[in-house]
């Protein structure tokens, strides 16, 4: 449970790499809705963030080459202090995936495994229903949200079945939802929505 740098130190590590602002955005997204679900299921809140920001530190490195994605970010973790058990949970997002063979066959296990990549792939879905609703979040409503999970053909590339992966947490994807919209739109000044 050791978190090593203070969140001003993990916005410059993340500086040091290319970052497009939608990367930028969807670290803050995940962040937020991440420090949500810890506060809803009484984890610790800093070290939840910490994690949803953190997540994707090295795909400026490898947005290019997915073989090394998740990987890459052992070593730039273990030099900035974090331990085996964050950069464990930092590279469950990337188990599954055909294109990173290391991970593949990994599954994940914890719950806190499982609200992470539930919470970073329902970011995708969130900002693109704010943006085809003219980037407007602050009336977005879970009804509408879930329609577009429920409509395949929006956003299709967004892993409905990772969204899901939230119910092993204990947490029901209607409430998840409702969390997650509250926590993007409590930042929605920092990431271009209205
Ligand atoms: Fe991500």
């Amino acid at each position: 449970m050791k978190k090593s740098i203070t969140r001003d130190e993990a916005i410059e590590l993340l500086k040091q790499y290319e970052q497009s602002e939608s990367d930028w955005n969807h670290y803050l997204e995940t962040e937020a809705i991440m420090k949500a679900l810890a506060k809803k299921l009484n984890e610790n809140v800093e070290y939840w963030g910490m994690l949803g920001l953190l997540h994707d530190v090295d795909w400026g490195l490898t947005k290019n080459n997915w073989a090394e994605h998740c990987i890459k970010a052992e070593q730039i973790l273990k030099e900035k202090g974090f331990d085996d058990e964050f950069i464990k949970i930092v590279q469950s997002h990337g188990y599954g995936y055909e294109e990173i063979p290391a991970l593949k066959d990994k599954k994940r296990e914890t719950k806190v495994e499982h609200a992470l990549i539930a919470a970073e792939t329902l970011t995708g879905l969130i900002y693109a229903y704010a943006l085809m609703r003219g980037k407007k979040i602050s009336d977005m409503e879970v009804k509408g949200l879930k329609k577009k999970f429920k409509d395949k053909k929006f956003a299709e590339n967004c892993r409905r079945d990772l969204i899901s992966e939230i119910e092993e947490t204990g947490i029901e994807l209607t409430e998840f939802f409702e969390i997650a919209i509250e926590a993007v739109k409590s930042i929605k000044d920092e990431i271009g929505l209205i």
